[in-house]
C-alpha cells in the first residue's frame, strides 16, 4: 500500500495565517499539522509516501520531512499547480502509484483514536474503502446515506439538504483502478475533479465499503482559525492526560519497525533539548528497559 498527503490548496479560511507558512505546515498544539496524518499512514503500516503541495510550500516540505530516510520512510514529492480538486491526485501521482493500491489522506485531516485504519487497511482486497463519521454540519463535506442494513446508497458532495448526519472522513483507500476512474472523470461545476465522484464511480459498480467511526474516535479537519485552535487544544488535553504523544512520527515508525531502537535513539539525541525530545528520550528508555527484560 503507497500513502499519498495531499497537502496544497488555497488556505483561504485561515488567511492571514497562510501568508506566513501553508496551512499543513501550522502549527497544530506541539507539531507541524503533516505531522499528524503522516503518523495515521504510518501507524497503518504505510512506509512509501508522496507528498503533494503547491509550486510555492512544496520547498518547505522537503525542508522539513526530506526523503523520510531519517524516519524509516520514503516520501516523494509532486507539485499541484492550482487547486484543482482532491481526486487530482491520483493523476499527478500516477507514476509514484504504480501498480499497487493507494491511501489518499488529506493535509489538514488529524485522526486519533482506536484502531479502525489500522483494521481498513489489513482487511482490504480492492475496490475502495471510506469511512462515515456522525458530524453536526454534515452539510460542509461529503455525506454518505445508509440503508436500513447498514449498506451505503448515495454519496453526495456538500448537499444543501443532506441525507445523512454522516461525513466522509479525508482518508480514502482505493485499489489502483483508481487513475483510470479519474481519468474518466470530468471537472465538476466547480472546476474540480471530485473525491466525491471517484466515490460515487465505486459505489455504482458495487465496490465501495463505508465504515462508520465510532464515536470514541475523534476526527479534527483544522481548516479554520477556530478549528485549529480546536484540534491544538484536544491534542494538548490528550498528551497532557496520558502522556503520549498524539502524531509523533518517529515513535509511530520504530513502533512499526520500519526504525531500530538504536535508530531512534541516534536521531533523538541530534535533537535540540525540548519537549519533544524528551519525549523519545522516554521512549527509547522504555524500549531499552523491556528489551533488556526479556
Ligand atoms: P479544502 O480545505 O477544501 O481547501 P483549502 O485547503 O484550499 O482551504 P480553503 O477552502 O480555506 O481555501 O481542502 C482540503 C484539503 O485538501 C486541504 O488539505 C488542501 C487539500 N487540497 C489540495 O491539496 N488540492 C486541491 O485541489 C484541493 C481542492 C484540496
Amino acid at each position: 500500500m503507497k500513502g499519498i498527503i495531499l497537502a496544497g490548496g488555497a488556505g483561504s479560511r485561515l488567511f492571514p495565517l497562510t501568508l506566513v507558512a501553508s496551512k499543513q505546515l501550522q502549527p497544530v498544539y506541539d507539531k507541524p499539522m503533516v505531522y499528524y496524518p503522516l503518523t495515521t499512514l504510518v501507524e497503518g503500516g504505510i512506509r512509501e509516501f508522496c507528498l503533494i503541495s503547491t509550486p510555492h510550500d512544496l520547498p518547505r516540505f522537503r525542508q522539513l520531512l526530506g526523503d523520510g530516510s531519517a524516519w524509516g520512510l520514503r516520501i516523494d514529492y509532486r507539485e499541484q499547480s492550482k487547486p484543482s480538486g482532491i481526486a487530482e491526485a491520483f493523476l499527478i501521482a500516477e507514476s509514484f502509484i504504480g501498480k499497487d493500491p493507494v491511501t489518499l489522506i488529506l493535509g489538514d485531516n488529524i485522526f486519533y483514536g482506536g484502531d479502525s485504519f489500522h483494521k481498513a487497511f489489513a482487511d482490504f482486497q480492492g475496490g475502495a474503502t471510506i469511512f462515515g463519521y456522525h458530524v453536526n454540519d454534515p452539510e460542509r463535506y461529503g455525506v454518505v446515506e445508509f440503508d436500513a442494513k447498514g449498506q451505503a446508497i448515495s454519496i453526495e458532495e456538500k448537499p444543501a439538504q443532506p441525507r445523512s448526519n454522516y461525513a466522509v472522513p479525508g482518508l480514502y483507500i482505493f485499489d489502483n483502478e483508481v487513475v483510470a476512474v479519474t481519468k474518466a472523470l470530468k471537472p465538476s461545476p466547480r472546476g474540480e475533479l471530485e473525491i466525491t465522484d471517484v466515490n460515487v464511480d465505486y459505489l455504482r459498480r458495487g465496490r465501495l465499503r463505508v465504515h462508520r467511526l465510532n464515536r470514541g474516535f475523534a476526527w479534527l479537519d483544522a481548516g479554520t482559525s477556530s478549528s485549529l485552535h480546536e484540534a491544538s487544544a484536544y491534542v494538548q488535553t490528550i498528551e497532557k492526560r496520558q502522556g503520549v504523544k498524539v502524531g509523533c512520527p518517529e515513535e509511530a515508525a520504530f513502533r512499526q519497525g520500519f526504525l531500530s531502537r538504536e535508530q531512534l535513539e541516534a536521531l533523538t539525541v541530534n535533537l535540540p533539548r525540548c519537549e519533544y525530545r524528551t519525549y523519545l528520550e522516554n521512549v527509547v528508555a522504555e524500549a531499552n528497559r523491556l528489551a533488556q527484560e526479556s
